[in-house]
């Protein structure tokens, strides 16, 4: 697979007149584009139809659900039918919410891969520390315990950031299992030699990011505010 197949643009900072006129130029570039709850809250399901018809991208519907195990299931119900090919549920929403929401995925979105979101790539060792006071060694711990709770359902992929792909396959060799791996947090190696991060913290480049093992990468502002193309 080309590496620009493996990039799913995320469409944040953007109106929907900005979005049309990002997609009328890169469409034949990208094959897939990320809508997340700042869009989704605006536009709703017919702008995922519209995106989708229109341009003809597959869409990464970024939810990130996370709620009880009745509320996600149900969520997920009034999605029903949307053209979505992978949307997000977290994983510290624990076993029996994952493993409802994907048997209600079944039914509702059957041609949608439901990956789980581990931590957020905005998240640093002080925030672990000031959120679940962990220390630098037990974050390592929790992130391979996600996994393995990812693992053990039937859920298709994770979200997590570059610097935890080693964490992942570990976890898939031992228990013998594969699952789509999906990367946020990347930067071009200049913006990260000049700091230019943003509020993105466990990051790594696109090349890095596929070297170690990722399926698919995530780049929002790199490429829609950068301007820069592969
Ligand atoms: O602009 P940037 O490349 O930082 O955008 C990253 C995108 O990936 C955002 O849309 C953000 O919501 C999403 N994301 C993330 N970290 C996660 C999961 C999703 O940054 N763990």
């Amino acid at each position: 697979m080309k590496l620009t197949d493996r990039i799913i643009v995320a469409l944040d900072n953007m109106n929907e007149e900005e979005v049309c006129t990002f997609l009328d130029k890169s469409k034949q570039t990208y094959k897939t584009v990320k809508i997340g709850l700042e869009l989704f809250y605006l536009l709703g399901p017919d702008f995922v139809k519209k995106i989708h018809h229109q341009y003809g991208v597959d869409i990464f519907l970024d939810l990130k659900l996370h709620d009880i195990p009745n509320t996600v299931s149900k969520a997920i119900r009034s999605l029903r039918n949307l053209p979505v090919k992978f949307l997000t549920v977290h994983l510290t929403g624990g076993k029996n919410m994952l493993s409802e929401a994907l048997e209600e995925a079944k039914h509702s979105l059957p041609d949608t891969k439901l990956l789980g979101v581990s931590f957020l790539t905005s998240l640093g060792a002080h925030d672990f520390k000031e959120i679940y006071n962990f220390k630098e060694t037990e974050v390592k711990a929790t992130f391979s315990n996600l996994f393995k709770l990812a693992l053990q359902t039937n859920i298709h992929g994770v979200v997590l950031s570059p610097l935890e792909l080693d964490i992942v396959k570990n976890e898939e060799k031992l228990i013998g299992k594969k699952l789509i791996k999906v990367t946020p947090g990347i930067r071009f190696a200049d913006e990260i030699n000049s700091n230019h991060i943003q509020d993105q913290q466990r990051i790594a480049t696109p090349e890095m990011a596929i070297q170690k093992g990722a399926d698919f990468l995530v780049m929002g502002r790199s490429i829609t505010q950068g301007m820069r193309t592969f």
